[in-house]
């Protein structure tokens, strides 16, 4: 299929029921299936739901002008966490890049207001040199959060064909890290570890999936089904909790260690990586509706509702297994990519599984609008939530705002008013 005449929509347009927007003049030929599926478990109480969630847009738009000046200062650099009164930022090749353009993107979805367009775009443009960059795993956080979110978002306000193309270029970089004899695609470089897959990858599988529902090639899909099948095969214990990381031997690609790199330790469940876990298997279940992705999904958000050591508020400590509960830092970033993926995981479970993941997210969005856990007005370096955990062990962005805390915040938001929507 010709470049031209391909769209790129993204999940939150794809839970609505009503036909994803029209994303551009060439952009008709392929209009992505919704979901399709019942809507179950309707939350109870949609109306202040609603409020909250239209307050909190209210509340981004102003905060995220505050950053947005600051950032237009260094506009090589992508905001990255507050610390000690400064805002700290991140250069182009990082993971995080593409979460402060994303969040733009939400920001202007979720408001309505087209004013949005222009910084949004000016920001996600800054990432067109990373396109053919195969040094990272992390494309699809940095592509598909910036141009793919912009797609849908910017309903025609933007040039459509260069963002598919971006996004097209990018799942080939990212698809050259595909290593056949393993069936994954390789995490990171580092030489410590021969072939190092972490579960944070599930995420870029998205890119993958979507480049070929667009008319890139169809190995890129293929390739993201084997990566998710090796994940299914390696990551998970019986819990349905995940490693963090493990490595393969890159010829037999047999796996040879279960460690963690973010988490407390090897055997315990670091609080990011069961909520990259759980988006990640919910989403494949979406792109391939193949049910070894949506019962681990199940597995994994079980083992998330029903812990322990789960907090009353639902925002989880950094780990579960943090030997310093409940005194350990929580992780509002965990909490909010849960939030994102229990709204759309509802959607495809029974109703008592629906009402609770939906109850789950629904507490936890509450939570994260909260005093306890949102920032005031012109604080926090103009990021919207506090308190969260970036790499613990090292020290590094310890209860403290993330950037990508606040792009799954805005998307759980959208993805619940979606729901408030579908139910009404
Ligand atoms: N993907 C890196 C992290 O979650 O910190």
């Amino acid at each position: 299929m010709n470049q031209s005449s391909i769209s790129f929509p993204c999940p939150t347009a794809r839970l609505r029921r009503h036909p994803a927007p029209r994303l551009g003049a060439l952009a008709g030929a392929v209009l992505f299936a919704l979901s399709g599926a019942p809507v179950s478990g309707a939350p109870e109480d949609g109306p202040d739901m609603a409020r909250l969630i239209t307050e909190n847009f209210d509340f981004a738009a102003r905060q995220y002008g505050v950053l947005l000046e600051a950032m237009e200062k260094t506009p090589d650099q992508f905001p990255r966490t507050f610390e000690e009164g400064n805002l700290l930022t991140s250069k182009l090749k990082t993971w995080t890049v593409g979460f402060f353009p994303g969040s733009l993107w939400l920001i202007r979805e979720g408001t309505g207001d087209a004013k949005w367009d222009g910084p949004a775009d000016r920001w996600t443009r800054r990432l067109d040199g990373l396109r053919h960059h195969t040094g990272t795993h992390d494309l699809g956080f940095i592509l598909h959060c910036a141009y793919g979110t912009g797609l849908r978002a910017a309903r025609g306000a933007v040039d459509g064909e260069a963002y598919r193309a971006v996004l097209l270029d990018g799942a080939r970089a990212l698809a050259s890290r595909f290593n056949p004899a393993v069936g994954a695609i390789r995490s990171w470089d580092r030489e410590m570890w021969a072939f190092p897959v972490i579960i944070d990858n599930m995420m870029n599988l998205e890119l993958l999936c979507r480049a070929s529902a667009a008319g890139g090639d169809p190995r890129y899909r293929e390739i993201a089904i084997a990566h998710a099948h090796k994940t299914l095969a390696h990551h998970f214990r019986a819990d349905g909790s995940s490693y963090h990381l493990v490595t393969y031997n890159p010829v037999s690609g047999a796996p040879e260690l279960k460690r963690t790199w973010q988490g407390y330790g090897s055997e315990s469940a670091w609080a990011r990586g069961q909520a990259w876990a759980l988006y990640g298997c919910t989403m494949m279940w979406r792109e391939t509706r193949n049910p070894l992705y949506l019962d681990q999904a199940k597995r994994t958000a079980e083992f998330i509702v029903t812990h322990a050591r789960l907090p009353e508020d639902k925002v989880p400590y950094w780990d579960f297994d943090a030997p310093d509960i409940p005194r350990a830092p929580r992780d509002s970033s965990a909490a909010a990519i849960m939030a994102s993926a229990f709204i759309e995981l509802a959607d495809h479970v029974e109703p008592f599984f629906a009402r609770r993941y939906a109850g789950t997210a629904r507490r936890q969005l509450v939570s994260l609008s909260s005093p306890a856990y949102r920032s005031k007005l012109g604080e926090n370096g103009g990021f919207l939530l506090m308190h969260g955990t970036g790499h613990h062990p090292h020290g590094i962005e310890v209860d403290q705002p993330l950037s990508y805390g606040d792009y799954y915040f805005l998307e759980a938001l959208l993805r619940y008013r979606a729901r408030l929507e579908k139910t009404r």
